[in-house]
């Protein structure tokens, strides 16, 4: 019997760095080499010859598609009342997640979940983002155009307003580049609630609730943030090393896997050179970069600390004007596909997920009795 931490032989890892905690055939995240992996499929390749709906199909059901055909649904009259009545300056996250829970409620997915109702869940994300964002505006939300893909669909729903070959095509490589990411928080957080046997709804709105967090979803809008702080090339030295002295971090930069430069990074670095808007904010962007990597490689010389994904999701999403607080709820509705093929796998061979805790605490005691009455 171990009582105390100093009996417990066992290694232990903070934030389970470097831990083996399941086996995927979804997505290989290779650290070392800069490499995903959907299925196979490395990431550039996708980004240039698929589109989010045939790489969700691909996650699903492992079947490389031509045929996948999912456009956005229309928000149930439930899920839009859940909507209607959010306060305005409520988080987009919180938005999506309560939409997310009134259609589990509609619907009781079942268990095991099945690639039926992951396409339902995927479709319904795009549009009931969008009801949120034109109610909180004053707007009515806008019915689904049944022609157009999740992305379009989305950026239609958005702004009444069918959105042109471009923003359409670079917002759909964002939707690919943040589908699916193996084990992150949000994922495995994912995983966690499907192994107790519950639904996928559940295991969807606790992923939303992990990805909401600004180390993992909510760094792109920091980017933003950043960037308009340092607001000409200039200034990023002694911006960066005076934000780096005060212990801050520097978003965009970093991941727990990626020792490489991120290939999400420079797939979307890609997209971002091909969209004319963005040409100013880019230059700036680029400049910063360089400037960070040789200040972080400097200050840490054994951690190699490399642009990730958030850095140029900044800049196409920047590029196709969506207010930045909405970045983090679109990650959210893009990574729908990885959420629910996670939970796919779990369910099929399934162990309930429940790890072991170091005990820190005081060893056993005696509770203190009360005074003796005099
Ligand atoms: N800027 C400055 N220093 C950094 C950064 C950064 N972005 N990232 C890590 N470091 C430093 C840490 O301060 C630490 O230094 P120390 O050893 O002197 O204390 C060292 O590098 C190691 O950092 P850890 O916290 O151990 O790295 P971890 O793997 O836990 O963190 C994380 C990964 C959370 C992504 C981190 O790099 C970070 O906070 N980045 C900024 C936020 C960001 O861009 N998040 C998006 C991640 S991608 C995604 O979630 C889709």
């Amino acid at each position: 019997m171990t009582d105390t931490p100093s009996d417990d032989p066992r290694p232990y890892s903070p934030g389970l760095e470097g831990v083996l905690a399941g086996e995927t055939a979804i997505a290989l995240v290779d650290g070392a080499n800069g490499r995903l992996l959907y299925r196979g499929y490395p990431i550039g390749e996708l980004v240039e010859h698929g589109t989010y709906e045939r790489v969700a199909e691909l996650l699903w059901t492992g079947e490389w598609t031509q045929e996948a055909g999912l456009t956005p649904s229309p928000v149930p009259g439930p899920v839009l009342s859940a909507l209607r009545s959010l306060p305005v300056g409520t988080n987009p996250m919180d938005a999506v997640r309560t939409a997310v829970s009134m259609w589990g409620s509609l619907n009781r997915p079942s268990w095991p979940p099945n690639a039926e109702e992951a396409r339902a869940m995927t479709c319904l994300a795009p549009s009931a983002l969008a009801a949120f964002a034109r109610l909180r505006d004053g707007l009515e939300p806008v019915e689904p155009e049944g022609s157009l893909g999740l992305a379009a669909g989305f950026l239609h729903q958005l702004r009444d307003e069918v959105p042109n070959e471009a923003s359409a095509r670079a917002l759909d490589a964002y939707f690919v580049v943040a589908a699916e990411h193996g084990f992150n928080a949000s994922t495995f957080a994912a995983r966690v609630i499907t192994s107790t046997r519950s639904d996928v709804a559940s295991a969807v709105c606790g992923a939303i609730g992990a990805l909401k967090g600004p180390l993992h979803g909510g760094a792109p809008t920091e980017v933003v943030n950043q960037l308009h702080e340092i607001g000409s090339p200039e200034r990023a030295e002694a911006w960066i090393n005076e934000a780096l002295d005060r212990g801050e971090r520097l978003m965009g930069f970093g991941h727990r896997v990626y020792r490489a430069y991120d290939p999400r990074a420079a797939a979307l670095r890609k997209v971002a050179e091909g969209m004319g808007s963005t040409t100013e904010w880019l230059a700036l962007a680029v400049k910063v970069e360089d400037v960070a990597l040789r200040i972080l490689a400097e200050r840490h010389p054994d951690r190699p600390l490399k642009t990730n994904v958030e850095y140029y999701t900044a800049a196409v999403l920047q590029g196709i004007a969506l207010p930045p607080d909405l970045y983090p709820a679109t990650f959210a509705i893009a990574r729908h596909a990885g959420w629910t093929a996670h939970a796919i796998e779990q369910a099929g061979d399934n162990r309930l997920i429940r790890p072991d805790v170091r005990y820190t605490g005081p060893a056993e005691r005696s509770v203190p009795r009360a005074a003796a009455r005099v």
